[in-house]
């Protein structure tokens, strides 16, 4: 088990290097193998309840969110909005006893994820039309890989988060909505607590050779 974990940090240390003007990430040196140190955060990703209390630096917290928007969207609509709360005082108003409050209470961070229902585009039959707002019918997939970029970013810097469902759960819907002031059009999607972790988080093996199938079912 060492070996892994010690050939994790250094891919992560080589690949979370940024620069700070744009979004790409500098190669990775040569002894870093970037497919090993993917699949080593994708596989070891779990769901964390428990965390220290500790603040999340803000550098770190951007690297999660550039992690999150990275994500890809249908026609590239990007329909996120990320609202990111530490404000503890705020909680029991924002989450109004829906929630684990003791959950978001430990974390660093609690992060909303909101999404956009709607996008303004041209009509798809005449690109050169002014453009026009209507529903965006696959937004939750778009969300998604949002939050799950998220929450793998997470894992890559040794913190723990927790997907949490809100939509399409009125009563956890409503006062997170009401408190953050969403416009109509803004649902919020998730919420992830996200926190240094305590406990004993272990990932699950969830390779079942049943869910595959080959050429046909
Ligand atoms: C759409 C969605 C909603 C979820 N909602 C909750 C939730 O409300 N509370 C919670 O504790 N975990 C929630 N989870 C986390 C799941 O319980 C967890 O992903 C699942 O048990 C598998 O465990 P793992 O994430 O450790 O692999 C949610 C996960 C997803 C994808």
């Amino acid at each position: 088990m060492r070996k892994p974990i010690l050939l994790f940090c250094v891919a992560i240390l080589g690949m979370a290097t940024f620069t700070s003007c744009n979004n790409k990430v500098e190669s990775p040196e040569a002894s870093i193998d970037p497919a090993e140190a993917t699949m080593y955060t994708i596989l070891n990703r779990k769901s964390v309840r428990s965390y220290n209390g500790e603040a999340i630096p803000a550098d770190v917290m951007e690297h999660l969110l550039r992690a999150a928007v990275a994500a890809p969207s249908g026609m590239d609509v990007r329909p996120w909005h990320i609202v990111v709360m530490t404000d503890k005082s705020k909680y029991e108003e924002a989450f109004a006893g829906n929630f684990n409050m003791e959950k978001f209470m430990q974390s660093g961070a609690v992060v909303v994820f909101c999404a956009d229902t709607t996008v303004t585009r041209p009509p798809r039959e005449n690109p050169d039309a002014p453009a026009v707002t209507a529903p965006n019918p696959i937004w939750r997939d778009d969300m998604g890989a949002c939050t799950e970029n998220f929450l793998l970013a997470a894992e890559a810097y040794g913190l723990g988060a927790v997907w949490t469902a809100c939509y399409p759960f009125a009563d956890r819907m409503a006062p997170i909505a009401a408190y953050l002031n969403l416009p109509g059009n803004i649902v919020p999607y998730a919420i992830v607590p996200v926190g240094y972790p305590t406990g004993d988080n272990q990932p699950k093996d969830k390779w079942d050779t049943t869910r595959i199938h080959y050429e046909r079912w």
